[in-house]
């Protein structure tokens, strides 16, 4: 049975900054930022945006009734959840009215969540072929003002429904996922930025791509011609190219890796969803054709990483959420003090009540007040 993406969509807060403009805030050469970590733009989330919100509203983009029947299990990966205890699809399948007899959990594994649960759908649709599964990536990144993490922040979440009979692309079985204890990007409960290693965190990177491509190959007896694209994790675009230069110095497959971080690098680093994020940039640049295999490297920090693949199913253009790159481009620009200002936003931790602003953020779905500790979303 092929089982696999029957719809994939990606949502990103509609304020973002422009990597030059904060590069020359913080009197460094822009071009460090653009062509040296390789980002344009930086989506900023609104207060009233976190990541229940920001899934839901990845999630409204592609949901028809008739998918919302017959969804019986909701997987959300992130590594910037909102609670200890309660899984954020619970009120993300509330919220978008999903059937309630449905298993709705959250896992979390740094930015490699997303596939694990992908993954372990795959394996709930072949067990109930006539159902549905949807998977939620969904993460605000956060290093600090004025860091060297800083430029490789972002926010986002991506939205897939995973079904028998996909009608984008069919996720095949042969796989190779490799898991080692690093402290290369970690975030303690008590923290709410990321400690990172930044140059051990890409000397680890770079290890598993080549420890779970080379595995992948030595299993499959394929080659790298047996690929039309390979994807990846995208922290910040330039990580993906150092990866790909790795393995080829091909003009053709150097020019659709940049296709494939058309989005990417105008949202920033999405942790869980980046890697489809990337995979959505590919799909919408129309460079694929029925058949085509893609490669997909996945990494989370910690570390686990997985490289599979997906063969594209004929007719998937029609079948694409259309609207993603005119998203983008509705969104507004702020300036670096307002960004600042935003950063600084911190959510109140007394209980108290807090009513937000939601004018300008598009949403639909937002975050309208906090109060006795919980969260309350609406949609507007
Ligand atoms: N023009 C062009 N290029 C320039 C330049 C200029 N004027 N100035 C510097 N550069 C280049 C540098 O040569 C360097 O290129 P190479 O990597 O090819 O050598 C690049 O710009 C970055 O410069 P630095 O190495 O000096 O940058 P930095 O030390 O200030 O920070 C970073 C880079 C370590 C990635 C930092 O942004 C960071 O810590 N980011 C967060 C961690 C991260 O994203 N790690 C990725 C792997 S881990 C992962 O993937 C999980 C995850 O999502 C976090």
């Amino acid at each position: 049975m092929n089982i696999g993406i029957d719809k994939i969509s990606f949502y990103t807060p509609n304020q973002y900054i422009d990597m030059v403009e904060l590069a020359k805030y913080r009197d460094i050469d822009p071009n460090k930022f653009t062509i040296g970590i390789g980002q344009d733009e930086m989506a900023i989330p609104f207060p009233s945006q976190d990541p229940v919100t920001m899934a839901a509203n990845a999630a409204h983009k592609i949901l028809t009734p008739n998918d919302k029947d017959t969804i019986d299990l909701v997987l959300f990966a992130t590594e910037t959840g909102i609670d200890y205890s309660k899984a954020s699809s619970v009120y993300v399948r509330q919220l978008l009215d999903i059937q309630p007899f449905a298993r709705c959990v959250e896992l979390k594994e740094a930015c490699y969540s997303g596939t694990a649960a992908i993954q372990l759908a795959k394996n709930h649709i072949a067990q109930y072929p006539d159902k549905k599964a949807l998977i939620l990536m969904s993460d605000i990144s956060r290093y600090g003002l004025n860091t060297p993490g800083e430029p490789t922040q972002g926010a986002g979440a991506v939205a897939v429904v995973l079904s028998k009979d996909p009608k984008l692309l069919v996720i095949e079985d042969e796989t190779s996922y490799f898991t080692d204890d690093v402290m290369d990007f970690w975030r303690p409960n008590y923290s709410d930025v990321a400690f990172v290693d930044g140059k051990y965190s890409n000397e680890q990177y770079q290890r598993f791509f080549e420890t779970t491509y080379n595995n992948y190959l030595e299993k499959t007896g394929r080659t790298l011609d047996d690929f039309k694209a390979i994807t990846f994790h995208i922290p910040y675009t330039k990580m993906g190219l150092k990866a790909t230069q790795s393995i080829t110095d091909d003009e053709k497959r150097l020019e659709i890796f940049q296709k494939s971080t058309t989005y990417n690098r105008r949202a920033g680093n999405v942790y869980t969803g980046s890697l489809y994020l990337s995979l959505i940039s590919l799909l919408d640049s129309h460079v694929l054709e029925a058949n085509d295999r893609i490669g997909l490297y996945s990494y989370g920090s910690g570390s686990v990483a997985e490289f599979f693949s997906m063969s594209v199913v004929d007719g998937y253009e029609d079948h694409l959420y259309k609207h993603h790159l005119q998203d983008l481009n509705n969104r507004h620009k702020i300036d670096i003090p307002t960004y600042e200002d935003f950063y600084n936003f911190k959510y109140p931790t007394d209980g108290s009540r807090v009513e937000f602003d939601y004018e300008n953020d598009k949403g639909p779905f937002v975050l309208s007040h906090f109060e006795d500790h919980i969260r309350h979303y609406i949609k507007k």
